[in-house]
């Protein structure tokens, strides 16, 4: 009998090419695997525990929607609902050349951008790599690091003539990172998230340390305002889309912002801003359900995940969604299931046992793969693991790919269902602007979305629809610092 091959190359995320090539399924009848008996039993097990029912996803916007005010009205509450004091949309007038700083969970992004008006605008951009070590390194290095990323960038552009050259430069700087703000040009570092951990920096104000930086440095650059990568992508969504309403990042980290009416941020009355002026905040709902667990349906996995992370009990709802954690969630399935003797018996499986060994962007690929032998997914284990899979076990772990990925976009559906319910969205409909590698790269997360939407809201669900966002750590970014000088220009809340 002959045998049937077949074959696929894939780019992976390393950046490294990987060519699968196999033999017929029936050459892996040696192999004592589990059954596809055995795995469609096991399948069932975790449906049962990662299935959101429109029932529970009701519930959960519910309690959403509780948090979510109760961070309006008092400081340090569960979720923070941080006022951003970025005062309104922007007008699509701003305009000028403007620097934006971005310290992002994987990468340090520094962009010239020039605002044209209109919705118009160029920007030119330089990105680094952020290491391991780097995210637990002393703080103020890693303010330095960004420092010296953003002078050899200007000294290029210096000499390149797009900046002048005695031309110091409005700066804006994402920092996605809950920060508490008494004013735009102010944020004080509450935790750490994504696994971040260099030390004295909770509790300080980063954009002192990163002037620190900037001066040791002499980069021509102001510090205008301190804004969030959500904060930021609402922002630049609006400015090209004026139905947005809503911005959610969905990649290493989770989080949504949203215009307020400031009458209805009880927590900064004090502050005697005009109660019919709107001010975006920044909700970091990924801390939603943190500590208490009441509301989230966490599984054994999601506990273990949580109990081994630097910042247990904390962002639990993140835990339960972003790119950080979901391949994490798929490895901890498997090991459990290879300490029963159910996967891989007989095979050394030490690769598979290392925590966060296994990126999300795998489980992306497997429910991407479109051969019917499943070759990418013997690819990744192959190469990857160094163990070999049956049929049956690699139709098993796409479809948990299925039910891990499938629960984070429904549970994001309910935290954009909070919002649009208590801002009253649900009738007029609204975009809701959306970025993130889970969003952008992730097959289905969008479907997922919307499909939760509906199953919560019923046919007006339909009514909010989301769409690929603005890049809002650059774009963003350089809009509200724009939108910031002109207020203070204007001697709008000068001090604010
Ligand atoms: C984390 C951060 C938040 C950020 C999100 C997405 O949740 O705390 O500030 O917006 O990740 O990057």
């Amino acid at each position: 009998m002959s045998s049937r091959r077949g074959s696929s190359t894939v780019l992976l995320p390393s950046g490294q090419t990987l060519t699968t090539f196999t033999k017929h399924s029936q050459d892996e009848e040696g192999l004592p695997h589990a059954t596809k008996k055995t795995m469609a039993d096991h399948l069932r097990k975790y449906e049962a525990l990662f299935n959101l029912t429109p029932q529970r996803m009701r519930m959960v916007v519910e309690a959403f929607k509780e948090s979510l005010e109760l961070g309006l009205s008092k400081p340090n509450q569960v979720v923070p609902m941080i006022p951003t004091y970025v005062f309104g949309w922007p007008s699509s007038k701003e305009k000028g050349n403007y620097l934006a700083v971005d310290l992002g969970g994987t990468n340090l992004r520094v962009c010239l951008v020039t605002l044209e008006g209109e919705g118009k605008f160029q920007i030119t951009q330089a990105k680094y790599r952020l290491t391991e070590e780097q995210k637990q390194d002393e703080g103020q290095k890693l303010f330095d690091f960004c420092g010296e990323c953003l002078k050899a960038f200007v000294d290029t552009h210096r000499a390149e003539g797009h900046i002048g050259k005695d031309e110091v430069l409005p700066l804006g700087f994402t920092f996605s990172y809950p920060c508490a703000q008494e004013r735009i040009d102010h944020g004080v570092l509450i935790r750490w998230t994504k696994g971040f951990g260099a030390p004295n920096t909770e509790g300080h104000d980063v954009v002192a340390m990163f002037r620190e930086s900037l001066a040791k440095m002499s980069v021509p650059a102001e510090v205008v305002a301190l804004t969030c990568d959500t904060t930021g992508t609402l922002i630049a969504s609006h400015y090209v889309n004026p139905k947005t309403r809503i911005a959610c990042i969905f990649g290493t980290g989770c989080n949504a912002a949203y215009m307020e009416h400031v009458r209805d941020i009880p927590k900064i009355a004090q502050l005697g801003i005009d109660p019919d002026m709107e001010m975006a905040i920044n909700c970091e709902w990924g801390a939603f359900d943190s500590f208490e667990h009441e509301n989230l349906p966490r599984t054994k996995y999601d506990q273990i995940i949580d109990e081994t992370s630097n910042k247990p009990g904390e962002q639990a709802f993140e835990k339960l969604i972003s790119g950080r954690y979901l391949g994490e969630i798929l490895r901890l399935i498997i090991c459990e299931l290879i300490d029963e003797g159910v996967l891989f018996l007989g095979q050394n499986t030490y690769k598979l046992e290392i925590p966060y060994c296994f990126d999300t962007a795998f489980l992306s690929l497997m429910e991407m793969d479109p051969t019917d032998e499943l070759l990418m997914i013997i690819g990744i284990f192959n190469h990857f693991f160094a163990v070999e899979t049956t049929l049956a076990e690699r139709q098993f772990f796409r479809a948990l790919a299925k039910l891990v990925a499938r629960r984070a976009a429904r549970l994001s559906a309910c935290g954009i269902a909070a919002i649009v319910s208590k801002m009253g969205y649900l009738d007029e409909g609204c975009s809701v602007g959306a970025d993130g590698s889970l969003y952008n790269k992730y097959p289905n997360f969008a479907e997922r979305i919307h499909e939760g939407l509906h199953d919560i809201f019923g046919e007006k669900g339909k009514n909010i629809v989301t769409y690929h966002a603005e890049d809002g750590s650059g774009i963003g970014s350089a809009i509200v610092a724009a939108m910031t000088k002109d207020r203070k220009t204007a001697n709008i809340y000068p001090n604010l």
